[in-house]
C-alpha cells in the first residue's frame, strides 16, 4: 500500500498546532475506517488541499464519483455545522453531502465530487468572482433553514472579538491599530449582529477558493462554516482575499458587493471596517483598509 499522504496546506498547519500532529498520527486508521463505514476506494488527496482537512476524491461502490474529507475539529468548533448545512441546502448551490460520521476530535463527510473542480479563484478575474460569489450566496440565503440547528452569528463574532483582544494585547505596538479605533472596531464587530434586520443561514467562509468548478452546476459551494445571522456578514470572506481592490479602494468594492446582492452599502462598510480591525493584528493591509473605512 501507498504511504500515506498529508496535503501541503495541512502539513503546515499541523505544523503550527500540536494538538492537530497528534490527530494527523491517528488519520490513516480514522481514513481506513470511513473508507470501510462507507464503502469506497480512496484515492491521493488533493493538492494543497484544506487547512483543517484531509480531502481525497473515492470512488464509491457503484463506480460514483465522491470526496472524502476528513476535518478536524478546533475547540472553537467554527466547522461544527458544516453537515447540517450541506444537509439543509441539499444541492441548491452547495455540493451534495451523501453521508456524514461524527468523531471526537475528526468530523467525516461523503461529498459530492465537483468535476473538473478547479476553483473559482483560479479561474475566473476578480470581477467575475465577485457576480458568482454574488449569486450563489443569494442562493444559500433564500433557502428555509431550522433555527435551532444552528448557532447565531454572534456567538462568532464574541469569540473571534475576545481572541482579537488576547492577540492585540500581546502584539509588538508595530502591529497594532491605534487603540480608538480598535475599540471602535471590535465593538461594533459585536454589536453588528444584534442590529440586523434580516436572518438567513449564512456561509460564512465563502471566498473564491470554495467555489469549485463542476458539471450539475456551473459553480458549487464547498466547505461552509454555517452560522445564522445578517446576509450583509456573508461577503466579506471574499473580499478580504481581493487585495489590489482593498487596497485601492475598500468602500468602492464593499458597495459593489453590496449592490450584487442587494444590500445596504453602509452596512456592508461597517462590516468591513470591523472586520478589518478584528484582522488587523500584524496585517498592515487590513489596518490601512480599517483606517480607511472609519466611520467619521
Ligand atoms: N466536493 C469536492 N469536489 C472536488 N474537490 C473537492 C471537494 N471538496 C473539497 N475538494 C478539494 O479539497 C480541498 C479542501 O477541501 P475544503 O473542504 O476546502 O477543506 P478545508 O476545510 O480544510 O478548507 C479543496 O480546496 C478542493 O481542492
Ligand atoms: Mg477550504
Amino acid at each position: 500500500m501507498a504511504a500515506f499522504r498529508v496535503p501541503e496546506y495541512l502539513a503546515e498547519t499541523a505544523a503550527r498546532e500540536p494538538e492537530m500532529r497528534e490527530w494527523l498520527a491517528g488519520l490513516p486508521q480514522v481514513v481506513a475506517g470511513l473508507a470501510s463505514r462507507w464503502s469506497v476506494s480512496v484515492g491521493e488527496p488533493f493538492e494543497p488541499g484544506g487547512q483543517c482537512s484531509w480531502t481525497a476524491p473515492v470512488t464509491g461502490p457503484s463506480g460514483a464519483a465522491l470526496v472524502l474529507k476528513v476535518g478536524f475539529r478546533f475547540g472553537g468548533g467554527e466547522e461544527r455545522d458544516e453537515a447540517a448545512g450541506l444537509r439543509t441546502w441539499d444541492g441548491n448551490g452547495a455540493v451534495r453531502l451523501h453521508a456524514a460520521c461524527d468523531g471526537d476530535s475528526s468530523y467525516g463527510l461523503l461529498l459530492e465530487r465537483c468535476g473538473p473542480g478547479a476553483p473559482l479563484g483560479h479561474v475566473l478575474p476578480e470581477p467575475e468572482q465577485d457576480v458568482v460569489v454574488a449569486g450563489l450566496l443569494q442562493r444559500l440565503w433564500a433557502q428555509p433553514y431550522l433555527v435551532d440547528a444552528f448557532r447565531p452569528l454572534a456567538q462568532m463574532c464574541a469569540a473571534w472579538a475576545e481572541e482579537f483582544e488576547a492577540g492585540y494585547a500581546a502584539a509588538p505596538p508595530a502591529d497594532r491599530i491605534d487603540p480608538g479605533l480598535a475599540r471602535e472596531g471590535i465593538s461594533l464587530f459585536r454589536e453588528l449582529p444584534g442590529t440586523a434586520t434580516s436572518q438567513v443561514l449564512l456561509c460564512t467562509d465563502l471566498h473564491a477558493d470554495n467555489i469549485l468548478a463542476a458539471r450539475r452546476e456551473p459553480w458549487l459551494v464547498i466547505d461552509p462554516k454555517p452560522y445564522v445571522g445578517d446576509p450583509a456578514y456573508d461577503v466579506l470572506q471574499h473580499m478580504l482575499n481581493c487585495d489590489d481592490r482593498l487596497a485601492a479602494g475598500p468602500a468602492a468594492l464593499a458597495d459593489r458587493m453590496a449592490g450584487l446582492v442587494g444590500l445596504d452599502r453602509g452596512r456592508v462598510r461597517l462590516w468591513l471596517f470591523a472586520r478589518s480591525v478584528q484582522e488587523s493584528v500584524g496585517s498592515p493591509l487590513m489596518r490601512q483598509v480599517a483606517r480607511n473605512l472609519a466611520p467619521r
